[in-house]
């Protein structure tokens, strides 16, 4: 099998894509690897791509998921969400098979706020088991959403929690053994937004769809018949599209439009991809205030030149509108080899005439953990050919995956050792961490933030540290897995199980 980067590039010249010099080397790094499993080059930079300038046919505006209004009854927010099959074009004039909540591809942005009772009323139409997990919500195990609860084709399924976290971006996707995979790139995943009561949320912009803007990247793998691929069965990675979607909608040869009626705009950033890794930036090099991790907001705004999202990671950013800009997106190859390239995927007309207030001086405060006395843990991360595992064990069952027990209260510092040269995107439910070193060296900017999925290169060592708190259960349990989805569903999972201290 090639794993040339540039074997698609010119084929049947339905991508227009703007390929980047530096993608070579990665090219080469790709063929040198012995294994045939889900790959992720090591020797893309992380360096701003050059982007090269490129004449797109601007159609189309900007699509915004809608925002799911909830039913009140005895004060619990209720939010029905149906999962169906449909049909979807993506490719120009083919129709895709597809899935989506309450649609045919992805879902609503659901918006709650902190201290809100809510219900979720989730019904399974998918013609298979599934579950809905809530990535990045502080909810107990048992309404978390992992395989333990998965509830059969016709079921639906009235998890129901109280929110409970500062303000953050998570999102919403299936999560059932073996099956993540498949069920997320049909396109099942939707936008949890957590408000809060903070000075710094009333500071920002809240106006959903009009200066807060959610941003969905999925980087998706399809035949020429819309046939979406989600594994490596059966194909090869030259004979594939690999189309990035922007809010559901193809950006290959378009950049969509969004005319900013407020000069300060905020946008959600979110990779639901399986596993490439997206790189955002601005197309005239110009930087981005970026304001908040997976987690909640940065200590204060930073600017920064790219932000990097393996699978599964999100960002927030606010932009100042004076001028038009543009905003492109940098996929690095991630499964197989087809999806890399530079894609300007958003161009802004700038229409605000208001003076926004100054951003507040501090937008969060932080305090670092000193894990002096923190229980120490190793997490291994390693695969055998296809098989992938946690501390040796493949979590491709309950049965066979890795438990970690722990109970409320325990603070741990965990090393998180990538025994492999693969790339992975490590993910902990329940409870943000810190990083506390990636490789020996301290954390700095943006990665000082509040997290709950981080980017663990080939041979990388990266130390976390979490608090458990508040929730616990003897029979339920919470994950932690790669969220390179098909890692995950290859059995780079383990279970967590928080008890009652
Ligand atoms: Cu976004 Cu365990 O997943
Ligand atoms: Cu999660
Ligand atoms: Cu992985």
């Amino acid at each position: 099998m090639s794993h040339s980067t540039s074997s698609t590039a010119g084929k049947k010249g339905i991508h227009r894509r703007r390929f980047l010099g530096g993608l070579a080397g990665a090219g080469a790094a790709l063929a040198a690897t012995t294994t045939a499993l889900s790959l992720i080059s090591q020797t893309d930079s992380k360096n701003k791509a050059s982007a090269a300038s490129a004449t797109t046919s601007t159609s189309g505006t900007l699509v915004i998921p809608s925002l799911l209004s909830a039913t009140t009854s005895d004060s619990t927010d209720v939010y029905t969400l149906t999962m169906d099959t449909g049909t979807t074009e993506i490719l120009s004039g083919v129709s895709s098979s597809t899935a989506g909540f309450n649609g045919t591809f992805l879902g609503p942005t659901i918006k709650v706020t902190n201290g809100d009772v809510v219900q979720m009323d989730v019904t399974n139409n998918l013609g298979a088991d599934t579950t809905v997990h809530w990535h990045g919500a502080h909810v107990p195990a048992k309404v978390d959403g992992g395989p333990q609860v998965a509830f059969a084709d016709g079921e639906t399924w009235s998890p129901s929690f109280t929110i409970n976290q500062e303000a953050a971006t998570l999102w919403y996707h299936p999560h059932a053994l073996g099956t993540t995979a498949e069920q997320v790139s049909m396109g099942l995943a939707g936008m949890l937004i957590v408000e809060d009561d903070t000075d710094t949320t009333a500071a920002l912009p809240s106006d959903y769809g009009v200066d807060d803007i959610p941003l969905i990247f999925q980087c998706v793998a399809m035949d020429d018949e819309g046939v979406i691929k989600y594994d490596l069965a059966g194909y090869q990675e030259q004979d594939l599209n690999y189309p990035l979607l922007v809010n559901g909608v193809n950006v290959s040869d378009t950049t969509l439009t969004f005319t900013a009626s407020t000069t300060r705009v905020r946008f959600r950033l979110l990779n639901a991809s399986l596993s490439d890794i997206i790189t955002i930036q601005r197309s005239d090099g110009e930087t981005l205030t970026q304001i908040a991790t997976e987690q909640g907001y940065l200590t204060e705004a930073t600017e920064v030149d790219t932000i990097r999202l393996v699978a599964g990671s999100r960002a927030e950013i606010v932009m100042d509108l004076s001028a038009a800009a543009a905003l492109e997106a940098v996929i690095t190859t991630g499964w197989v080899s087809g999806g890399s390239g530079t894609y300007e995927f958003l161009s802004i007309t700038a229409e605000g005439t208001d003076t926004p207030d100054d951003l507040p001086s501090t937008l969060n405060t932080i305090s670092r953990y000193d894990t002096t006395d923190f229980t120490a843990r190793t997490i291994t991360l390693n695969n055998n050919g296809a098989t992938m595992t946690i501390n040796g064990s493949a979590g491709t069952s309950m049965d066979s995956m890795a438990m970690i027990s722990t109970t409320v209260g325990s603070q741990e510092i965990w090393t998180i050792t990538n025994a492999s040269q693969l790339e992975h995107s490590f993910h902990l439910h329940d409870v943000a961490f810190q990083v506390i070193s990636i490789n020996g060296e301290d954390p700095t900017g943006v990665n000082l933030g509040w997290k709950d999925t981080v980017e663990i290169i080939g041979a990388a060592t990266v130390k976390i540290a979490m608090e458990f708190t508040d929730y616990s259960d003897d029979t339920y349990m919470y994950m932690l897995h790669c969220h390179l989805a098909q890692h995950e569903d290859e059995g780079m999972m383990a279970g967590l199980m928080v008890t009652a201290s």
